[in-house]
């Protein structure tokens, strides 16, 4: 399974990126006003900065709502960098959207996805990636990974080429569980990438080895 970050900020971006792990981004509106971006600079300088530190894919979402918005927008943030995922809504308008834009060669993060329904009229449409939110479902008290479950398991019984993607991701378990539904990849906030990192056993272990060859040196 792949892992993408999912913040817009460009220092825990080049962080993430020095660990070697980390195949793409995911932004979105409020994870750029997060950052400032939107004042202080724009969206496209942003990302095309994120563009020089990461070559992998990076999500990039629409604000309109209408299905000529959404085109428009979309055709052009494809043309911001190399590597553009546009992120559409899974709407009525945004399902049609979705297949003017995969027409024209464009790739598409489905987003907002939370219904296995919403998942295949994407898959269809021609969307690349389909973002099933987990954690949004969870806060709901659904089942999240549920959905990433379904998906995958309809996809993969129709051979589908869209990917799955398990965003709204909240703690390193969903991270377990989305590799374990077979999801191909998962968008995480930096401080999950960096829990993933860590177990409490590998550190006490570094200690011991540590202190138990300085005792033998000694
Ligand atoms: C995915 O592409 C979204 O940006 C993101 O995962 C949303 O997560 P949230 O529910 O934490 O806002």
């Amino acid at each position: 399974m792949e892992i993408f970050l999912d913040t817009a900020n460009l220092e825990e971006i080049r962080r993430g990126a020095r660990l070697g792990v980390v195949n793409g981004v995911t932004t979105n509106p409020s994870l750029a006003a997060k950052e400032g971006i939107g004042t202080s600079g724009s969206y496209k300088e942003a990302v095309q900065e994120i563009a020089t530190i990461i070559s992998g894919p990076i999500s990039i979402e629409v604000v309109s709502q209408d299905v000529e918005g959404m085109v428009t927008e979309g055709r052009e943030i494809a043309g911001w960098i190399d590597n553009p995922w546009v992120k559409i809504p899974s709407t009525e308008a945004g399902f049609e959207a979705i297949s003017v834009l995969a027409k024209d060669g464009i790739r598409i993060n489905q987003t907002l996805c939370f219904s296995p329904n919403q998942a295949m009229l994407g898959a269809q449409a021609g969307s690349t990636v389909v973002s099933p939110f987990v954690g949004r479902l969870d806060d709901i008290g659904h089942d999240g990974m549920e959905l990433v479950s379904d998906i995958v398991s309809i996809f993969r019984y129709y051979a589908l080429e869209t990917k799955v993607m398990a965003a709204s991701i909240r703690h390193p378990q969903h991270c377990i569980m989305a590799a374990k539904a077979g999801a191909h990849i998962s968008t995480v906030p930096y401080g999950v990438l960096m829990q993933m990192t860590k177990h409490p056993l590998t550190d006490s272990g570094v200690s011991r080895f540590a202190d138990d060859w300085r005792k033998a040196t000694q």
